[in-house]
């Protein structure tokens, strides 16, 4: 730790929050060097849905290796990326009726939300973007414009220009129907509210706090974006493949997005790639106009697709809904039974938050369970929600575990009082 904590920059964040040396992980589980293992209820924020060193994808790269497959190309043509590109079309377009093209980025989300945010420009040739009220998009400058919380918005050099913020739903509490103000200024030409080229949304705000969108709400985001000509742009970065329990997070409102961005678990495996996928009249790029040298990761297009066969059937949805009965019933219960916390808990499929008072306490619960060998992080502009975002792989027996520690934990917390 001694070497990371006088080399590495300020700016790391993660291992503060978990301040040990990890050197190994397994499905819902990592271990530090001298051989304690946690369970991982955070799961590389979203990153290993498949849990850590899947046995699947893992036996699939070591062939693959074996054999000198192609690691980086560019965005050449390879086996790898076409075999990719077959399954996602067969697997996840055709049976849910989507006629998407897909772009690859640079590896990290905030790449695809930048490649997202340029293309509405260039087809609608309008400035404007309509973000909301907690969204979180990434901190490159443009994804950065569109992320909300303060902490990450200086003023000194942020560009606040060209994005307008409006309330998501339920922030001006449950009886207020945000999607409506957002019509009403839309149709006002003196509402300051410029028409956008694009409307960006988490279905469930992620880092934002574990904030659910109505089904409701996003119909009619959807049916505004319609009437005004506007691109709907559906982040998917952290709770799309398979977090809410199905493939897309958007799939239960039934709406079709125009853009959708993907990245953190699409590899399965953990390995960095980011696509952007949207509907095939706005494919205006003309060749390499945004380009970049890491759009090949074939080891990363090697397991996606090994990814993709989890999403053959039904079977996997039906176990996620399954366990995040069971997750959601046991938050329900540690609400209960520790009033003095004022919980309220929010979230759907496998993502779930345990919003806390006061905020300071989601912390110090957290802390407790990182020395109880449990790693949860927070969320939300005061940090006040603790997230549960386990791999969906996790066993019963390991969920059940984890949520044993949260519990006595939180219990220790406040016997501390
Ligand atoms: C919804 C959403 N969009 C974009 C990003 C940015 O992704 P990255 O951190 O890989 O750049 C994140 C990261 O947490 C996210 O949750």
């Amino acid at each position: 730790m001694e070497i990371i904590e006088r080399l590495e920059s300020e700016v790391r964040s993660y291992s503060r929050s978990f301040p040990v040396l990890f050197n190994k992980a397994k499905d819902a589980f990592l271990y530090d060097a001298e051989g304690n293992r946690y369970i991982d209820f955070f799961a590389g924020a979203g990153t290993l849905n498949y849990g850590h060193n899947n046995e699947y994808m893992k036996e699939k790269i070591i062939d693959y290796l074996r054999q000198d497959g192609i690691i980086h190309g560019l965005d050449m043509a390879t086996t790898a990326k076409s075999v990719l590109l077959e399954k996602l079309e067969k697997i996840i377009f055709k049976p849910r009726n989507l006629d998407y093209k897909v772009q690859f980025t640079g590896s990290t989300g905030t790449n695809a939300v930048e490649a997202a945010l340029k293309l509405s420009k260039m087809v609608k040739k309008r400035s404007n973007i309509i973000s909301f009220t907690n969204g979180y998009h990434g901190l490159t400058m443009g994804s950065m414009s569109v992320t909300a919380n303060a902490y990450y918005r200086d003023e000194a050099f942020i560009n606040r220009s060209d994005v307008s913020f409006l309330p998501y739903d339920g922030y001006l509490g449950k009886s207020v129907n945000t999607a409506s103000y957002l019509r009403r200024v839309l149709q006002d030409n003196s509402s300051g509210v410029d028409i956008p080229s694009a409307i960006i949304l988490e279905t469930v705000q992620g880092e934002g706090g574990i904030r659910v969108a109505s089904d409701k709400w996003l119909q009619e985001i959807e049916s505004i974006c319609r009437e005004f000509e506007i691109l709907l742009i559906i982040d998917d970065i952290q709770v799309g493949n398979g977090r809410t329990g199905y493939f897309f997070s958007f799939e239960k409102s039934g709406i079709k997005p125009d853009i959708v961005t993907i990245s953190k678990s699409f590899s399965g495996f953990g390995l960095p790639m980011s696509i952007v996928l949207f509907r095939r009249e706005l494919d205006i790029w003309k060749p390499g106009q945004h380009t970049g040298t890491f759009r090949g990761n074939n080891l990363a297009f090697v397991t996606a697709a090994v990814a993709l066969d989890y999403w053959r059937d039904d079977k996997f949805s039906r176990e996620i809904f399954r366990k995040g009965k069971i997750l959601y019933e046991r938050l329900e219960a540690i609400k209960a039974k520790y009033p003095q916390l004022k919980a309220e808990v929010r979230g759907r499929g496998f993502i779930y938050g345990l919003a806390v008072s006061p905020a300071a306490r989601a912390r110090e619960i957290s802390t407790e369970c990182f020395q109880n060998k449990l790693i949860m992080e927070l969320a939300g502009a005061k940090n006040h929600v603790i997230k549960f975002l386990a791999p969906l792989i996790i066993t019963d027996e390991v969920l059940n575990e984890g949520l044993d520690i949260l519990d006595y934990s939180i219990e220790k917390v406040l016997k501390k009082k």
